[in-house]
């Protein structure tokens, strides 16, 4: 798939409860298309500390609605970027990396499991899955009620959003695996998971145990993007060894992750 390097001009920009961002993008000129769980590689003007972009998840792309993107502003230069006035262009590269398989048939009952940031590339599989035909249920993690508020509406074409807070302020009290759903996951065709990496490995785990097919979305420092500095690899497994996240997933299936054991 050919990438692009294409600026965008910031259309709309508005922060959830939690102090995460929802910013909404516009191309400037011709823009490739993007699928679920990829990613794009930002340009921050005017960070000192940033000399390389940042790797953020295509939240929702549409040729109507343009790129939105759900951004934590994590250090200098994430946080620069969320400030950014209505107006701001910004160059981007794009699209990046293997997504989601949305292979699916119509009436499959799929989890999208998502926590902190991870949620943002469930948003465009979401509806990319329930336009497809499948019913949708979202399990969200978070430390308390504020990272929750605000989200289940990020994803209209769900059938149920269920919720877990570690301090127990929204839905059930602990972490994403404590949710009821999980004690009866083989119910569900697909799981696909994105957040904090000790909560991906407790999701295929308990996926592998109920034999239910897995992707889970990798968020490994990255530089380049591109498959070039080597700053990213993770060894998925004997036979492969390290490979690069950006370019053979960030998405992968946990048939493949087999490190992850
Ligand atoms: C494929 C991919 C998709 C991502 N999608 C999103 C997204 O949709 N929204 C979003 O807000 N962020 C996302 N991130 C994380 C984002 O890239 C980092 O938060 C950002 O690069 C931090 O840059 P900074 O200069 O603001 O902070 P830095 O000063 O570079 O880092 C601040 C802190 O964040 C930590 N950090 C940096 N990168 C990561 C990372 N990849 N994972 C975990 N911790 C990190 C650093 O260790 C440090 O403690 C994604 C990362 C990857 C690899
Ligand atoms: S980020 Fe450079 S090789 Fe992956």
């Amino acid at each position: 798939m050919s990438k692009c390097i294409c600026d965008f001009r910031l259309i709309q920009s508005y922060a959830l409860p939690s102090g995460n961002r929802i910013m909404q993008f516009i191309p400037e000129g011709d823009c490739p298309e993007c699928f679920p769980g990829q990613f794009i590689e930002v340009k921050i003007d005017h960070a000192p500390t940033a000399l390389l972009r940042r790797p953020i998840s295509v939240c929702h792309y549409s040729v109507r609605d343009g790129l939105t993107l759900l951004v934590k502003p994590q250090g200098p230069a994430t946080s620069l970027f969320t400030e950014l006035p209505l107006g701001s262009v910004v160059n981007m590269m794009l699209p990046l990396g293997h997504g989601f398989n949305t292979d699916i048939k119509p009436g499959e009952k799929v989890l999208l499991a998502g926590g902190g940031v991870g949620i943002a590339p469930l948003v465009m599989l979401c509806d990319c899955l329930a336009e497809k035909g499948a019913t949708v249920h979202i399990a969200l993690g978070g430390r308390s009620a504020n990272d929750i508020n605000g989200i289940p509406q990020l994803f209209p074409k769900a059938e149920r959003v269920f919720a877990s807070t570690n301090d127990g302020s929204a839905g059930t009290e602990g972490v994403v695996t404590d949710i009821p759903i999980f004690e009866r996951l083989a119910d569900y065709e697909r799981v696909y998971c994105c957040g904090p990496t000790p909560m991906m490995k407790a999701v295929a785990r308990i996926a592998r145990a109920s034999e239910v097919w897995c992707e889970v979305s990798l968020e490994n420092h990255m530089a380049c993007g591109l498959g070039a500095c080597l700053c990213c690899v993770e060894n998925i497994n004997e036979a492969e060894g390290n490979v690069c996240v950006c370019t053979e997933g960030p998405v992968f299936n946990i048939n493949r992750l087999t490190s992850w054991q």
